[in-house]
């Protein structure tokens, strides 16, 4: 792999744009959307109490769509019922847990690495967020949520642990969802193992995880503002220029990012052998303002060559799975 300053001499055509980001090395004014994400992410570190609100309820939203969106492609060929035993893996503070209770009476087991108190320590609990998941919830007309803070507990356990190491009893669950952790996890092929394990025969697995090698799979932006830089950058040399460019930047966002799997979409695929898992769903979703052409000389030069274009261009993979045990 080619050093970053290699690279740079590389890049002719790209030029400095402070007006959108002051912390950028370089920015292509043509990515847009990458500029809007920059944004957005600034918008989200915000301090101001109206910001930060106006955040959450916007993230909210957000994860109302995407529990709404799973229920809806699910809904083919899987009914949930308030009976239907249901695990949420990687589920963060375990907001989409409670959106998914609320739009269908079930109850979820929410598991995260992180405990909640460490969550709470960092203020990102779920009770931070309650009156905005209720705000969003009742414009939404879904539901009157006349519910104290106190019974959350009943509609979303929280389990601390690891998702490769699951404390849960075989055959448990009817349907296990994951949005956007898959990819954090790195022990991947032995928490899918987990996922077969505590699932039923015949329970569904539904997952969307964002792919590395797209212009957002890093999650780097604002920090690395030159589109596909991690293709040709390695992982440790982009740590560097973060904690040069942001010196604050704490340790467990480097080791998070660190974590982050770079498989490719083949790779993605060999997770779930195909005599194991019944493919249902196997969606790979491109950014619909994004081509091939629109990917520059320097990257299709030095990039990975197990990477391909298809690589390069699909930000998420969406998938229905079905356990063939
Ligand atoms: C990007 S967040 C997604 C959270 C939530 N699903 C959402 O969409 O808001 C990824 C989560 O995965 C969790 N995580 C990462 N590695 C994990 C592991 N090995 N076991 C369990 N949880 C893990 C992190 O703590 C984090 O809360």
């Amino acid at each position: 792999m080619k050093t970053f300053r290699e690279i740079l001499a590389d890049i002719d055509w790209a030029m400095p744009d402070s007006q959108y980001c002051s912390n950028t090395l370089i920015c292509l004014p043509r990515y847009k959307r990458f500029h809007e994400l920059i944004m957005h992410n600034k918008r989200e570190s915000s301090t101001t109490y109206v910001d930060r609100n106006f955040c959450r309820r916007d993230k909210i939203k957000r994860k109302l769509t995407r529990v709404k969106a799973m229920l809806k492609k699910m809904s083919l060929h899987f009914k949930i019922t308030p009976d239907t035993c249901v695990l949420d893996l990687g589920s963060g503070l375990g907001m989409e847990s409670l959106i998914l209770h609320f739009l269908t009476g079930v109850t979820v087991c929410a598991v995260d690495r992180e405990t909640q108190i460490e969550f709470k320590k960092r203020s990102c609990h779920i009770n931070d967020w309650y009156d905005d998941l209720v705000f969003v919830l009742k414009e939404a007309g879904i539901c009157d949520c006349c519910l104290d803070k106190d019974s959350l507990n009943s509609r979303v356990r929280s389990i601390a642990a690891d998702a490769s190491q699951l404390p849960v009893m075989d055959n448990s669950f009817d349907l296990v969802f994951s949005i956007y952790s898959l990819e954090h996890f790195t022990k991947l092929e032995q928490t899918v193992g987990e996922i077969r394990r505590v699932l039923r025969p015949g329970g569904v697995f539904y997952f969307k995880t964002s792919n590395y090698n797209s212009l957002v799979g890093p999650h780097t932006p604002g920090i690395i503002d030159i589109p596909w830089a991690h293709l040709v950058i390695s992982k440790k040399e982009i740590c560097k220029i973060k904690k040069e460019i942001d010196p604050t930047i704490t340790d467990d966002d480097l080791e998070m990012f660190m974590e982050i799997n770079e498989n490719t979409l083949d790779q993605w695929k060999a997770v779930f052998p195909k005599d194991l898992w019944h493919f249902v769903k196997w969606d790979m979703i491109r950014d619909p303002d994004l081509s091939e052409k629109d990917i520059p000389d320097w990257v299709l030069k030095h990039k990975p060559d197990e990477v391909s274009i298809d690589d390069i261009l699909v930000e998420d993979i969406e998938a229905i799975l079905i356990n063939n045990k």
